[in-house]
């Protein structure tokens, strides 16, 4: 019987593989312009790091991690996310002695169990950036520009940056109070059960609530920006202002809260108007408190990902780089020649193919043909016994007979090499 993959998850295969390689390099290079180096943590962490980073009320660990246990009884959980992992390795490695603003880059597969849906997977991939030591409102508006530069330069236009602040932890537990008064007046039945508990627990989570009557709710609730210390308050207008000098248009969301607990202050998503319901493309956010709450010294971090599913929805396919070379060998001696003259091409740069069984020429001709190759190279016994070989253009039809010492000479008098 046939095994099929699993709801949710997806073989990517050319164009989407290339698109995927697209961003990711375009990501290595702007990003290491502003000091990121490459981080690649597990995919597997214990339980226990989601808990206590992401929050137990959110979605993500509430619903949606796939968790099992060993033998040993301890819980493990594939990655939601990138950001905890890189705060376990960034304190389990204490890279905070090794300098003194730490800017980790990552990418790779997260695991979500949603209802799968345009733009949305249960295997998603996520370029993730993480800036760790830096409390500057600087830092914030750096990392933002980084984030709006990459998608420009990557061909994303139309979209829209939503900013907010969270406060911190002297501003917020009064709009906490504030939030859960407003709740507790409002209907009870007019939350979901859900709201309900969360009202007790974590009433912030309430803004994420997917359910209409509770959205309606949200509407007229307290808004944190109406809560900020003199603090917050600076700090973020420092940041608005750092976006406006450098030209980054953006609106302010005041119901903006990211469904994860570890957020504090500055707190943004980039949305895009072009593919659907799953617009958000990218989101992050400030969350000073967190390596501290993992364990490690009190230091400061921002951090953003975005979706590399959402993002190739709205990019060109990207094509595939070509194949100067189709070595056709059409005898069993020319097998081993030609076999030594394809690597010797290949690493001098060069991209092609050979073929590995013998056939007819009309059928050989036909895949070198589809292979798409600039030249096809062709070496039967009568070439073999003059030491030349056929030179095809592919493009324009025309063939001629070189010698074969000068087949290397000829590729790179004409055509630029475009590996190694
Ligand atoms: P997030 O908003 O949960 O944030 O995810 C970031 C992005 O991942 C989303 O904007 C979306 O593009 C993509 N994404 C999320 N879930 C799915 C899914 N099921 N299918 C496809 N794409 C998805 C975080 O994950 C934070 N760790 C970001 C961060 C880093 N904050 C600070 N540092």
């Amino acid at each position: 019987m046939k095994i099929n993959k699993i709801k949710g998850f997806a073989d990517l295969f050319v164009p989407e593989s290339s698109t995927f390689t697209f961003m990711e390099n375009k990501a290595r290079s702007i990003f290491s312009s502003y000091g990121f180096t490459e981080l690649r943590t597990p995919i597997l962490e214990y339980t226990e790091l989601f808990k206590r980073s992401i929050g137990e009320e959110t979605d993500v660990v509430h619903k949606e991690m796939y968790t099992f246990s060993d033998e040993k009884g301890r819980s493990y959980s594939l990655r939601p996310e990138a950001t905890a992992g890189v705060m376990r390795a960034f304190i389990e490695n204490s890279i905070f002695n090794k300098e003194s603003v730490s800017k980790l880059f990552t990418t790779g597969p997260m695991f979500r169990h949603e209802r799968p849906q345009k733009g949305r997977f249960r295997q998603f991939h996520q370029i993730n950036c993480e800036c760790l030591g830096a409390d500057s409102p600087f830092c914030d508006a750096e990392l933002i520009c980084m984030l709006m530069f990459f998608l420009n330069n990557i061909g994303i236009k139309n979209t829209q940056l939503q900013i907010n602040s969270l406060g911190c932890p002297k501003c917020r537990p009064v709009f906490i109070d504030n939030l859960k008064q407003y709740l507790k007046q409002v209907s009870q039945e007019d939350l979901c059960s859900d709201c309900q508990r969360r009202m007790e627990t974590n009433p912030l989570r309430v803004f994420d609530c997917k359910q209409e009557k509770c959205k309606e709710i949200v509407k007229s609730a307290p808004q944190i920006s109406a809560f900020l210390c003199q603090d917050c308050k600076e700090h973020f207008d420092v940041v608005l202002e750092l976006l406006q000098q450098q030209n980054v248009p953006y609106i302010l969301n005041p119901l903006l809260v990211r469904g994860l607990d570890y957020y504090c202050r500055t707190t943004f998503e980039v949305v895009s108007g072009e593919i659907g319901a799953q617009s958000a493309i990218a989101g992050g956010g400030r969350y000073d408190g967190l390596v501290a709450m993992l364990g490690g010294p009190e230091i400061p971090g921002i951090g953003f990902a975005c979706g590399l599913e959402r993002l190739a929805l709205l990019l060109p396919e990207q094509t595939q780089q070509g194949l100067d070379f189709y070595l056709l060998a059409l005898c069993p001696e020319a097998q081993k020649p030609g076999f030594s003259l394809a690597e010797e091409l290949r690493g001098l740069g060069y991209h092609g193919l050979m073929n590995y069984t013998l056939a007819g020429f009309k059928s050989s001709m036909r895949q070198a043909n589809k292979s798409g190759a600039k030249y096809c190279l062709i070496l039967g016994s009568d070439e073999l016994a003059r030491a030349e070989i056929g030179l095809k253009n592919m493009q324009d039809g025309t063939q001629e007979q070189v010698k074969l010492a000068d087949v290397v000479p000829f590729f790179q008098q004409h055509i630029a090499a475009t590996g190694n």
